[in-house]
């Protein structure tokens, strides 16, 4: 099967095993062209692509624009500051005048949960879900699992562990579902109050003792906590998080096997993870990040064959 099952990426949820299965076919031709000295192809050549980040990113905008340009796709990029949604424009208003420009692509990064769901149904044109508040974040989830799976091999019943702050994490929603399509099985750990209680609907192991969840993982994804989507406080204080979920050098070491250590970015040094475990030849963190522009390109590649 050459095709995806979807027009639009909106989110890991609405992809099914040989999506991802084909995602990450064509991401292996495209990282071979991107590893080459002339590192562009003419796939997207008639193709425009807007950008709209209404929410602060570096590696999603820059991987997205990056993956575009090796694409020779033509590029737009908004960004809410200095647009006029500070004058009162609608989300719909706003797409709508840039689909008016022959665009026929849009990655948007929005705060709240359910943006790219809500303008599917609004608008017509292709749209890659580029993180939507605490809902998912679809490539993140595809270069996450690409880049384990090019480490360990195969997903299928390796255990995955996701530690920190899954309530607030879009990360986290778009991992469990990636991993668990894949045939991993999916450990979250964290306090208590970061856990949220949908959670129970997913089939994910909860554990609270994150020495004891380590123990049984072949891979640690290690969350920030996301400070900027909390309104109250959620633990007593940044010092007991790290004494209870920080991971260190020596927590890694007190582990009878290599696990490899995960990180969507960006890294809170000193809090979910010192800087001797994020620069150790363990974490694959680079390897993500350089990763995420070939899945990128796979992505967009594969859902402008579709474009009508
Ligand atoms: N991982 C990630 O989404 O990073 P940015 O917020 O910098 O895009």
């Amino acid at each position: 099967m050459d095709d995806l099952s979807v027009n639009n990426l909106l989110g890991i949820k609405y992809l099914n095993t040989d999506d991802l299965k084909l995602i990450f076919k064509t991401a292996d031709n495209f990282k071979e062209v991107i590893n080459r000295k002339i590192k562009k192809v003419p796939s997207l050549r008639d193709i425009t692509i807007a950008n709209l980040f209404f929410e602060n990113s570096t590696r999603t905008k820059l991987s997205f624009e990056l993956a575009q340009k090796r694409l020779s796709a033509d590029v737009l990029n908004f960004s809410s500051s200095g647009s006029s949604i500070s004058k009162g424009e609608t989300l719909i208003d706003t797409v709508n005048n840039i689909l008016s420009m022959k665009v026929d692509m849009i990655v948007m990064r929005h705060p709240s949960p359910g943006a790219s769901v809500f303008l599917s149904k609004n608008i017509d044109s292709c749209i890659i879900n580029a993180g939507d508040g605490t809902h998912e974040h679809p490539t993140q989830a595809l270069l996450d699992a690409y880049s384990l799976q090019e480490k360990i091999g195969y997903l299928e019943n390796k255990n995955i562990l996701i530690v920190g702050d899954i309530m607030h994490s879009r990360v986290a929603l778009s991992n469990i579902f990636a991993y668990q399509k894949l045939g991993a099985n999916v450990t979250v750990c964290g306090p208590k109050s970061l856990i949220p209680n949908y959670i129970s609907s997913l089939n994910v192991k909860v554990e609270i003792d994150f020495k004891k969840a380590l123990n049984n993982s072949d891979a640690v994804n290690m969350l920030r906590i996301q400070n900027e989507r909390m309104s109250e406080t959620y633990f007593p204080s940044i010092r007991e998080y790290v004494q209870q979920y920080g991971l260190t050098k020596d927590i890694l070491d007190s582990i009878d096997r290599k696990i490899i250590v995960m990180h969507p970015g960006p890294i809170n040094r000193g809090v979910e993870i010192t800087s001797e475990v994020a620069d150790s030849e363990q974490a694959i963190i680079l390897d993500q990040v350089e990763n995420g522009v070939a899945i990128r390109m796979a992505v967009m590649y594969l859902l402008a064959s579709k474009l009508k």
